[in-house]
């Protein structure tokens, strides 16, 4: 695969959110598209916003050698105690020692985060929001006012690995700038999710919503997922084979590298890249 140094002005510092139902492929396909955009030369920013799943994406990223887990991103605004649930309170995210908020003075990430709070390889950067640690900790909700405003100066391409669900659509997470890319297996479950997250996006004023198939099996189960969407189906930028090696890798705990599924990540960020507007065009 060549080199493409020419990169699309209207991806570079916006953020994609990849979301969906459980299992569905979401970690997956951010591993995958991080390892192409990489490629491209897009400076990426890859963030862990999933409390749940401990270490799953350091390790589709970085493998299973990976010296330690960066510290949580919480604690640079200054823990669970300080950052509150965006349901409860809505204002923006600060830093603990400047009322600015986040959103509108962006976070300068060199400068700014200590190498504590992340991974590098090559031009990929990845962050977590941080994880349910402790019995009884309570809700996850300060760590999503995390994802909802950590912006970063510049024109890095932010990828963000979301919780399973549509939880944080409840929670306004997404925003009408943002980029979101639903993740479908072959169920219905995936269609209905699919479906309501559309209605999501367009209460949220959110042109950009573009979904994958994954985890395809057969041209068969292809057109009847396609049925299932109905005139969502104009909103599939691509599809994923079911691919076993991606199961053995994952459950080795390799990183993904190269594979079957990468030509076809490629041929969907390609796309993304022809699709994607400016917001509120
Ligand atoms: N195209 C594919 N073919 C076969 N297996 C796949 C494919 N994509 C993902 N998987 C497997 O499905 C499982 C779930 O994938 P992954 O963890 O990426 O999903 P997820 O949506 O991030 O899950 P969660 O909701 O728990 O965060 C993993 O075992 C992964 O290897
Ligand atoms: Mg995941």
């Amino acid at each position: 695969m060549t080199r493409d140094r020419k990169l699309n002005r209207l991806l570079l510092g916006r953020r994609i959110l990849v979301c969906g139902k459980g299992g569905s492929g979401k970690s997956t396909l951010v591993a995958l598209m991080t390892a192409i955009l990489q490629r491209k030369s897009y400076q990426v920013v890859v963030l862990d916003g999933d409390a749940s799943n401990p270490e799953g994406l350091i390790r589709l990223l970085f493998g299973v050698g990976v010296e330690g887990e960066p510290k949580p991103l919480v604690e640079f605004f200054g823990g669970v105690n300080v950052v509150t649930c965006p349901v409860d309170d809505p204002s923006p995210l600060t830093r603990i020692d400047d009322e600015r908020p986040v959103p509108e003075h962006r976070i300068d990430l060199h400068r700014e985060i200590s190498p504590e709070y992340y991974l590098r390889k090559g031009n990929t950067t990845l962050l977590q929001v941080g994880k349910i640690q402790t019995y009884g900790q309570g809700c996850d909700g300060p760590l999503e006012k995390v994802v909802r405003d950590f912006m970063i100066e510049g024109e890095a391409l932010n990828l963000i690995d979301m919780k399973a669900g549509v939880e944080h659509f409840g929670r306004k997470i997404p925003d009408r700038r943002d980029i979101i890319l639903g993740v479908l297996d072959y169920t219905l479950e995936s269609v209905s999710i699919a479906k309501r997250m559309a209605e999501f996006c367009r209460e949220a004023g959110i042109e950009n919503f573009w979904l994958v198939l994954n985890k395809i099996g057969s041209e068969e189960v292809k057109s009847l997922l396609m049925e299932k969407l109905g005139h969502l189906k104009e909103k599939v930028i691509g599809s994923i084979a079911y691919d076993q090696k991606l199961i053995e890798t994952g459950l080795s705990g390799n990183a993904l590298g190269e594979c079957r599924a990468s030509t076809e990540v490629e041929n969907i960020v390609n796309r993304l890249e022809q699709v994607v507007c400016s917001p509120g065009r």
